[in-house]
């Protein structure tokens, strides 16, 4: 697998975070490499302010320090960790990083932007950019080109301005915007709605998972989450909007509740939805993390886990696996996981070879998941 970019005159090397020693993914791709031969065209001057939204692993940031100064914007703890291994790997000049949940910076002379999956949380960023820059500051898009669908144009022309797009190389399209549309007013950064049989309201910002409605293996799994108060320490491990933790809380009122998350705008949602549904936050914690990264060994009697199979763009099982090594080692002896996932997924397979066989047990099916509770 390359970790060399080389371009131009320069080289960086660059790793995805974390760093796995059997990595088949590259910690670039052909549309870093699109955006950056472009803008070096550009001959912009030197010590340039250049907002980067959404970089992956750190290329675009690394290769933009050298001669500007440099914003990075991102919603993904896991890419924040792989920017900064990367700058420091290379000896980069220091950027200001910032997460989707900071305040924008101010000046700002061209926005870069690797455009994002979701297109909730694009519209808000784009009518972040159109609010808070103007005219001036031209706005440079990349993507695959099958993944810009003329919806993604009419957004950019909507909430940035005129728009126009690039030749595609490498199957990636540059989208090019003015920010001159005359939508100016702020979009609410939350989308609610309830969840009547359980009696909760959910906050969800822009890319929070599931943001506009209630995750299917959410919907199953929350009929099964256990009260007890053996259940001292609880964590739910990958907790989007929370809706796991809340009513886990419900459930354990005694418990201290831990939701983590590698997405900052999910965990700022978890700790909206505890405020909104008036639940007592004394023993809860709310922390953006890679998977229990860091977290003590032996501490926890329940780990509760719905685990994402996607990572960015890669679809992977690797991130699950992780959860189910962090979850055992965070348990106390007879702690539990429980954990939700597609029928084919072979989770099963996964926590019996962690977990021992016979300490794996199905706790409920249906067409579609199955739940698995494996006891440490
Ligand atoms: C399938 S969703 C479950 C969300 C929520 N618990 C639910 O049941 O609706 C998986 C969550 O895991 C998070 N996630 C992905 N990779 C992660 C990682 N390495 N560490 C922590 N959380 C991660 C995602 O941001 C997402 O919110």
């Amino acid at each position: 697998m390359k970790t060399e970019l080389t371009l131009q005159d320069r080289s960086y090397t660059l790793y995805r975070y974390p760093k796995l020693s059997n990595e088949q993914l590259q910690a670039w791709d052909a549309g870093d490499e699109y955006l950056i031969n472009h803008v070096e065209q550009l001959g912009l001057a030197s010590d340039s302010r250049i907002l980067i939204l959404n970089d992956s692993f750190g290329a675009l940031s690394c290769w933009f320090s050298s001669q500007h100064q440099v914003t990075t914007l991102t919603d993904s703890f896991i890419s924040h960790k792989g920017i900064e291994n990367n700058l420091a790997l290379n000896q980069c000049r220091d950027i200001k990083l910032l997460t989707s949940t900071d305040g924008w910076p101010q000046h700002i002379d061209l926005v870069l932007m690797q455009i994002p999956r979701n297109n909730r949380y694009l519209t808000w960023q784009l009518n972040q950019v159109r609010r808070h820059y103007g005219e001036h500051c031209p706005l440079i898009a990349v993507n695959k080109a099958k993944e810009i669908h003329s919806s993604t144009l009419k957004l950019f022309e909507k909430y940035a301005g005129e728009t126009t797009t690039s030749l595609a190389w490498k199957k990636h399209r540059l989208v090019f915007s003015k920010l001159n549309s005359d939508r100016l007013s702020s979009i609410d950064p939350y989308t609610t709605w309830p969840v009547q049989e359980e009696s909760l309201t959910l906050g969800n910002l822009p890319n929070v998972y599931s943001g506009e409605s209630l995750d299917l293996g959410a919907r199953f799994i929350l009929d099964h989450l256990p009260a007890d108060l053996r259940y001292r320490d609880i964590i739910d491990l990958g907790c989007g909007n929370g809706v796991l933790s809340l009513k886990l809380k419900r459930l354990n009122p005694e418990a201290s509740v831990t939701a983590v998350d590698e997405s900052y705008m999910a965990i700022a949602s978890a700790q909206h939805n505890f405020t909104i549904n008036q639940l007592d936050q004394k023993n809860c914690q709310f922390i953006a993390n890679n998977c229990l990264d860091g977290f003590e060994g032996q501490s926890q009697d329940l780990v509760v886990c719905n685990p994402p199979f996607h990572q960015q763009q890669a679809v992977t099982d690797h991130i699950a696996w992780q959860m189910f090594c962090d979850a055992k080692h965070v348990l106390r002896s007879e702690g539990e996981l429980l954990v939700i996932g597609n029928r084919h997924l072979g989770y099963d397979k996964k926590l019996a070879r962690l977990f021992g066989k016979h300490k794996v047990r199905l706790v409920a099916s249906n067409a579609k998941f199955v739940i698995l509770q494996a006891t440490k």
